[in-house]
């Protein structure tokens, strides 16, 4: 028995403090300029509805799952699944060690691509061409995946800030550190991107671009790959297969609300991509028109258009271009922040709470650790490579992660009893119908997802990319942290997870 090993948790201060970071670690990248785009390519305000039905059948029915567990466990992912049975423990592993090193390390370089485009705004550095000025002298992109080639200095420098930022903010601490910093982050994003739309929507031409953005084209729902694309996106924007929020919930004091938090959290980030879509789509019909061409030509694919589209047209600006190209690279720096250190803290509260280490020691290793793994996608292969895991881990890992997360809740816990334990905890309940979501309804709906990627994948590689580099790159890459999460399930305990819930 381990009397003296009893286990402090950190708590938030306040309800408050846990919102905004849950909220800052759903809001990030992927909500300014992944959405639009999706929504653009997806059939505009069409998409609109298989992104609010993912929404709604997988999205909140997961938050309220992963808020709960966190909750109620009082523990990070690993810790969390070991309480409901051991065999588990390997799964909470495999989620935090993929995330963390796999997602963020490509994710905090393109945080430090913003980072640098932020200075690069004050002379509009991408001079007449940002084509060209992204892809062949920012990135210098090689030829293929396998040709590594020199490591991008300027992205190296501006790494090395953001592996700064993310461990000072971590090693704060759950209080002094991340709810310090969203409570500063989410009102200082908020007023800036409404800061930008609001910019934006009254250039000329803006109104052509957001006509475009919604248009709806209802015959695209037809295709299954737009509503892939809708359920990819669900997980990615709202943290959700990442641990992130199990071990948030795990900060929260005993009574709280966990439905109408997980409402909010969830609703929040949605309304704010659709509202960023309309600031980002103004600037493209403004952009369009000072060139006289249709909106369908100035839209670039994901990364084209913050780094490609959005320079074009800042440069075309009438006035205080530069101070429109820093407000809009240091929000998206803002965003991605918020949602790094909140991939560190899943990791970090995993380890503290199996091993007991010191969490300041841990969270420094891991930022040292980070920053050296995200090296590999500053070399001139970096694109290809953030492609590829990026590809694999969302698509496959977060998909993966939550059919299991909803099995061993949904039947090996039992959801009614989580279901009762939030009935105990707060105000609101769930419903009785959301038992059966969890159990059948979400892994099912995730399994033919799953299944339809897997076809796609062999009937077309991905983007083209040779099958070698896909399967060398992004397959092992799943499988090599799956083992790693084996071998560190195996380790033993300081304090046995069954005992953690009297702490
Ligand atoms: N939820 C975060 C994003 O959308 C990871 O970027």
């Amino acid at each position: 028995m381990s009397g003296q090993l009893v286990h402090h948790r950190p708590q938030w201060k306040s309800r408050v403090g846990f919102l905004l970071a849950a909220i800052g670690s759903a809001i990030g990248l992927g909500n300014i300029w992944r959405f639009p785009y999706l929504c653009y390519k997806n059939g505009g305000g069409a998409f609109l509805i298989p992104y609010f039905t993912a929404l709604l059948v997988v999205g909140i029915p997961l938050m309220i799952l992963e808020i709960g567990l966190g909750h109620k466990m009082r523990g990070s992912a690993p810790a969390s699944y070991a309480t409901v049975n051991k065999h588990w423990e390997w799964l909470g592993w495999w989620q935090i060690i993929f995330v963390m090193f796999g997602i963020v390390l490509y994710y905090s370089v393109v945080i430090a691509w913003c980072l640098n485009f932020f200075f690069y705004s004050f002379n509009l550095s991408w001079g007449l061409d940002p084509d060209t000025f992204f892809f062949k002298k920012f990135l210098m992109v090689g030829s293929s995946p396998f040709q590594v080639g020199d490591i991008r200095s300027p992205i190296l420098f501006s790494l090395a800030a953001v592996w700064f930022l993310n461990w000072f903010i971590v090693f704060s601490g759950v209080e002094k550190g991340l709810e310090r910093a969203n409570k500063i982050f989410m009102p200082v994003l908020f007023g800036l991107v409404a800061l930008l739309s609001l910019w934006s929507l009254r250039l000329p031409g803006a109104g052509q671009g957001v006509l475009v953005y919604i248009k709806p084209d209802f015959s695209k729902l037809k295709d299954m790959g737009v509503w892939i694309d809708a359920f990819s996106q669900i997980f990615f924007t709202l943290s959700l297969g990442f641990g992130i929020m199990i071990a948030y919930a795990s900060y929260l004091p005993r009574k709280t609300e966990i439905v109408k938090d997980s409402i909010a959290i969830s609703f929040t980030n949605c309304f704010f991509s659709v509202f960023a879509g309309f600031g980002v789509f103004a600037v493209l019909g403004y952009m369009a028109q000072a060139t006289s061409q249709p909106v369908s030509k100035v839209v670039s694919q994901s990364i084209g258009l913050a780094f490609v589209a959005f320079p074009k047209a800042i440069s075309l600006l009438p006035a205080f271009s530069q101070i429109f190209g820093m407000l809009f690279f240091g929000s998206l720096v803002i965003a991605g922040l918020s949602s790094s250190i909140s991939i560190l803290e899943a990791f970090t509260s995993g380890i503290v709470d199996k091993f007991h280490y010191p969490r300041k020691i841990i969270v420094s290793i891991l930022c040292v650790t980070g920053f050296l793994g995200s090296i590999i996608f500053t070399a001139q292969s970096g694109l290809f490579w953030l492609d590829i895991v990026d590809h694999f881990l969302t698509q496959y890992g977060l998909v993966i992660a939550a059919i299991f997360e909803c099995l061993i809740v949904g039947w090996m816990y039992k959801a009614k009893k989580l279901r009762e334990h939030i009935r105990h905890t707060s105000l609101v309940s769930v419903p009785k119908a959301w038992d059966f979501q969890v159990r059948v309804i979400i892994p099912l709906v995730l399994v033919v997802l799953l299944v339809n990627s897997l076809i796609k994948e062999f009937s077309l590689p991905y983007e083209g990319y040779p099958v070698l580099s896909l399967v060398i790159i992004g397959k092992d890459w799943l499988i090599y942290t799956l083992a790693f999460a084996l071998i560190v399930s195996g380790r033993s305990w300081k304090i046995e997870p069954s005992r953690r819930e009297q702490h």
